[in-house]
């Protein structure tokens, strides 16, 4: 292959991302040849909707369509890594949605099949694609902030505040065990490992269930919608509306975040703070343009997203010059076009900068530290088993 022009692809999943997916792909170039929802009737009405020629009918009529080349899973949790698995198994490069399994077992399993087929495999932290995000990552590596020393900050929304609030994330067998660290602390915790190129070694966690009881419509319910049925029934809630968490990194830093589903008037706002021994770095993901950098002895600054300010990996995520807002849609677009480099030359590289199922399963072992740290009610060390992530090599002198 010699272009994205000449790259096919198919998303699973019609939802709130999985439209998201169909329109990053075709703003990159690469031809959505169609989609798989959840019934042929569903996936038809949503391949209208969104301007695709073909639904599928099932997964195998997918995977029997040699014009694919790569699949989207956007899929509820509990079926990333049954349609992973069989994607790769049929020879089809993968881009899977976060948390990539239900278990670390699992995705254990799926690092090794991905890696035994040779095939591209992402997983979608695309928050790390905020250009601000990819710049502030390449400054830490070159020493731009010093030592770090402490890394703060919280993932807070609001759409599940209330009993009435219902979505497939509130059931185990759907979500996994844990709801808002799975669901929105998996990216926190991923964007803070690429930012500062530290992994978390161990963990002291508090997981809170306020709402212990939630009205299930007996209709579907789509993500972030307010539309009820008048008709619901009582559902016992076991995973965790918020979760605080102390962290230890394996460079030495420390650091702490607070996680909710349930912060009246936050929608979507993950906030980090990275203290170095020369200087701070902030960003809030609902002013996605501009980061906060601290000093001791002069003015601190505002850096609005500009090409011309950043490194190479800040100027490669943006898409306009600065003033031009971008957001959420064009972090899709970066993480793709990263990924489909490696499509276009048959393989994954070396060191992909993109986030892999190695990466995904890292977060998934995070997450199983803070379940058990929850449960006992003390520190516990990250059990890693032997699987490396893709960190890049660090990239010096960059400030
Ligand atoms: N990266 C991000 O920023 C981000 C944001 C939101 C969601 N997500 C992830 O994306 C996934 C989907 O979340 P969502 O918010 O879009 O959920 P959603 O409920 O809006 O969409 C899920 C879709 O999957 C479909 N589906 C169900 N069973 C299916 C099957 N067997 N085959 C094909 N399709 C099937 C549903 O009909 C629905 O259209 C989750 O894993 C979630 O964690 C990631």
């Amino acid at each position: 292959m010699s272009s994205i022009a000449e790259v096919g692809a198919a998303v699973i999943g019609t939802g709130f991302i999985g439209t998201v997916h169909v329109e990053a792909l075709r703003r990159i170039g690469v031809q959505v040849r169609g989609v798989l929802g959840s019934t042929p009737e569903r996936g038809q009405a949503r391949a209208t909707a969104l301007g695709v020629a073909h639904a599928y009918p099932s997964l195998d009529a997918l995977l029997d369509d040699p014009g694919v080349d790569v699949v989207h899973v956007t899929s509820p949790n509990d079926l990333h890594v049954p349609q992973a698995t069989a994607i790769l198994a049929a020879g089809k490069h993968v881009v899977c949605e976060k948390p990539l399994a239900m278990t670390a077992t699992e995705s254990a399993e799926l690092v090794q099949l991905a890696a035994q087929t040779g095939l591209v495999n992402a997983t979608n932290f695309n928050i790390r694609y905020y250009p601000l995000n990819q710049h502030a990552h390449e400054m830490i590596a070159g020493g731009g902030l010093g030592e770090i020393r402490l890394v703060t900050g919280r993932y807070f929304q609001d759409w599940l505040l209330l009993e009435t609030d219902w979505n497939w994330r509130l059931q185990p067998d759907r979500g996994g065990a844990l709801r808002a660290v799975g669901d929105i602390g998996s990216h926190w915790l991923d964007l803070m490992t690429f930012v500062t190129g530290q992994h978390v070694s161990e963990v002291m966690a508090e997981l809170s269930t306020f709402i212990g009881t939630r009205q299930e419509p007996t209709g579907p319910v789509e993500t972030f919608s307010t539309d009820r049925s008048a008709e619901a029934v009582e559902r016992e809630i076991s995973t965790e509306d918020t979760a605080s968490i102390l962290l230890r990194f394996d460079g030495g830093a420390r650091g702490a975040v607070s996680i909710s589903q349930i912060s009246p008037g936050r929608k979507n706002s993950l906030v980090y703070e990275i203290d170095g021994s020369q200087g701070a770095w902030a960003w809030d993901s609902e002013q996605p343009d501009q980061a906060w950098a601290g000093h001791r002895e002069r003015p601190n600054e505002i850096l609005i997203r500009n090409p011309a300010l950043m490194g190479a990996s800040g100027q490669a995520a943006s898409a306009l010059p600065a003033g031009h807002v971008e957001g959420f849609f064009d972090t899709f677009c970066a993480h793709f076009r990263a990924v489909y480099a490696d499509v276009v030359a048959g393989g994954p590289s070396s060191w992909p900068g993109y986030p892999t199922f190695a990466d995904g399963h890292d977060e998934m072992l995070v997450g199983d530290a803070i379940g058990q740290s929850a449960r006992e009610g003390r520190w516990i060390e990250v059990d890693r088993i032997g699987i490396a992530t893709t960190a890049e090599p660090v990239t010096p002198g960059l400030v």
